[in-house]
């Protein structure tokens, strides 16, 4: 390995030594039926009409009253985004999980701690330049993955967010975000490496902090993937 990598991937805390682990994801956990206020298949008007139009004021207010899927049941907080409303990038992960739902903002945790680390490793920090949201706004119970109709339902809250700060490139947090904003299956291991796109707005896709924490082989190619951000940004700032 080159002594330059090393370090850089020591810096970004994806080094040999980086300790922190994430809890493994358990199993997909059903919902307990109390916490059901709605089934899935219950139609779920509302979120593009909240969401059409709103200044960012507005929106944010929509998404905290929101109850458009079930997730509303077991969250504390709706979990809108942070950042920089101008800011030139957009990060999307999955969802809230529980320090995220205290604490009301996205990425606080563990996963969050490494997000920063990347950040960091290509020159940016939380609330300047950068703006982080999630694919669902309210928490997974158990952590577990959003089911597509709750993305679905959430989804107009994020094409808002988009339209109002107009990044000037988009970076998909894994596969569920990714999924929800090219409206596609994805599989990230191919998906990586290459320009996407969403509404003319270039988009790249790379693996979840919460994943590398789990599968230390994979986070060099985080870092092959952060380099590459680095250099479409570049470009998409003409320098
Ligand atoms: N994982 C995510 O996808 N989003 C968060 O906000 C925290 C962890
Ligand atoms: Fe509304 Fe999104 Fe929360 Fe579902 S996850 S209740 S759609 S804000």
């Amino acid at each position: 390995m080159n002594p330059d990598r090393d370090r850089l991937l020591h810096e970004m805390g994806l080094g040999p030594l980086w300790k922190l682990r994430a809890a493994p994801m358990p199993a997909e956990v059903p919902y307990p039926s109390s916490i059901v206020d709605a089934p899935a298949t219950t139609p779920l008007p509302g979120t593009a009409a909240a969401a059409q139009g709103a200044d960012w004021e507005s929106l944010a207010a929509a998404v905290s009253d929101c109850r458009k899927c079930r997730l509303c049941s077991a969250r504390k907080q709706a979990v809108f985004g942070v950042g920089d409303v101008n800011a030139d990038w957009l990060f999307v992960g999955e969802g809230p999980g529980s320090e995220e739902d205290q604490r009301g903002e996205p990425f606080v945790g563990q996963a969050g701690k490494l997000l920063d680390n990347m950040l960091a490793a290509i020159g940016l920090r939380r609330g300047s330049d950068v703006y982080i949201a999630n694919a669902v706004k309210c928490r997974p119970p158990e952590n577990r993955t959003p089911e597509v109709e709750e993305m679905e339902a959430c989804r107009p809250f994020l094409e808002r967010q988009i339209d109002l700060i107009r990044p000037k490139l988009i970076v998909a947090l894994g596969r569920p975000a990714a999924q929800t904003l090219l409206k596609a299956e994805v599989k990230i291991a191919a998906a990586r490496g290459r320009l996407h796109e969403y509404l003319g707005i270039p988009l790249i896709v790379t693996y979840h902090p919460a994943y590398l924490l789990r599968n230390l082989p994979d986070k060099s190619k985080a870092w092959e993937d952060l380099c590459f951000m680095r250099r479409e940004m570049g470009k998409l700032k003409g320098r």
